[in-house]
């Protein structure tokens, strides 16, 4: 059909794709690269705050590393992020270094289509009045996307006091493997920020991928909290040792002691040290990643079930 030719000629891919991935992912390998030096930071690298766009690590590699991502199988590049060294935070003998966002590239797509589709994409973003697009703007969304190539699982957050309850999703965590710390990034206008700097505790359960809709209605609650834990539309199971009610049918729950809170602009990094790990049943995972990592893997036959 001439329209399926024409299509991504005027329509830009979507900037997200959701997926459905046994954890732990490792169909992409992210490398942190500095003085002829390499680490794999697969599982020690996350987002720390998006504006300004911020990335933790428990690796200290000098002032202007870069990180990147390539396709586990066939070693090829996908995307880059050029970083530099923001400040270093200290926990219990361990360091994260944090790093800004300086520049990015991905070859995902074949130029010129690559540049035609963040043309597109940008186009839309800035007639979007989302709260997201107001928070960042359209490059820092590109760069993000990069982030993204390494698929970011989705929890859900419990937190549980007795004046405060709430549950909603999250995919800007953790872990930092190298100093044992797991991270959350959370918006600083959440309304259990405060309780969860207080009350340092949380419940993370791991949310199957059949329950999408289930776990994008619960973004809600990073504006209102949850009035009764009857509210949620399933089951809930108390945590192991905290007792905060979590996701009955979750893959796997784990419990977070939170040690330190850090303003990161737009977002509170929050860094905890697990208390306790569950693994409840096996299954896929709901994933968020790039769309045009999942155009990329399409092109070759090797496309993410979507969900
Ligand atoms: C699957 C999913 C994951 C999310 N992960 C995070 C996160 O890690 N940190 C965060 O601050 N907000 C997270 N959010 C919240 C959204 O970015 C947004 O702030 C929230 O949905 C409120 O939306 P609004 O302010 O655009 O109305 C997530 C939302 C969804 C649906």
């Amino acid at each position: 059909m001439w329209k399926d030719w024409i299509r991504p000629f005027v329509r830009p891919l979507p900037q997200w794709s959701t997926i459905a991935v046994a954890p732990p992912q490792q169909a992409v390998t992210a490398t942190l690269r500095w003085d002829r030096r390499s680490a794999d930071v697969t599982t020690d690298h996350t987002v720390a705050s998006l504006k300004p766009l911020s990335i933790a690590t428990s690796i200290d590699a000098g002032d202007a590393p870069s990180l990147e991502y390539t396709d586990s199988t066939t070693g090829k590049l996908l995307g880059a992020l050029h970083l530099a060294r923001a400040t270093s935070i200290a926990v219990d003998g361990s360091n994260v270094t944090i790093y800004h966002v300086e520049d990015s590239e991905h070859r995902c797509l074949p130029w010129p289509r690559r540049a035609w589709n963040e043309w597109l994409q940008n186009r839309v973003m800035r007639k979007s009045n989302t709260s997201h697009h107001a928070l960042m703007d359209p490059h820092s969304v590109q760069q993000l996307m990069i982030a993204y190539l390494c698929p970011r699982p989705v929890i859900l957050v419990s937190v549980d006091t007795p004046g405060h309850r709430n549950m909603f999703p999250m995919d800007l965590i953790g872990p930092l493997r190298r100093s044992e710390l797991f991270s959350l990034a959370l918006r600083n206008t959440n309304v259990s920020e405060p309780v969860m700097r207080d009350v340092r505790k949380v419940a993370l359960s791991s949310m199957p991928a059949s329950m999408k809709g289930t776990v994008y209605k619960l973004a809600e609650h990073h504006k209102e909290a949850l009035g009764d834990w009857s509210a949620l539309p399933f089951p809930t199971r108390p945590s192991r040792t905290f007792g905060i009610p979590a996701v009955a049918t979750a893959l796997r729950i784990r419990e977070l002691g939170i040690v330190q809170a850090h303003d990161m602009g737009s977002h509170t990094f929050f860094l905890g040290r697990m208390a306790s790990d569950e693994d409840l049943t096996e299954g896929t995972q709901l994933h968020h990643t790039a769309g045009f990592h999942q155009a990329y893997r399409r092109r070759r036959n090797a496309a993410f079930a979507e969900v």
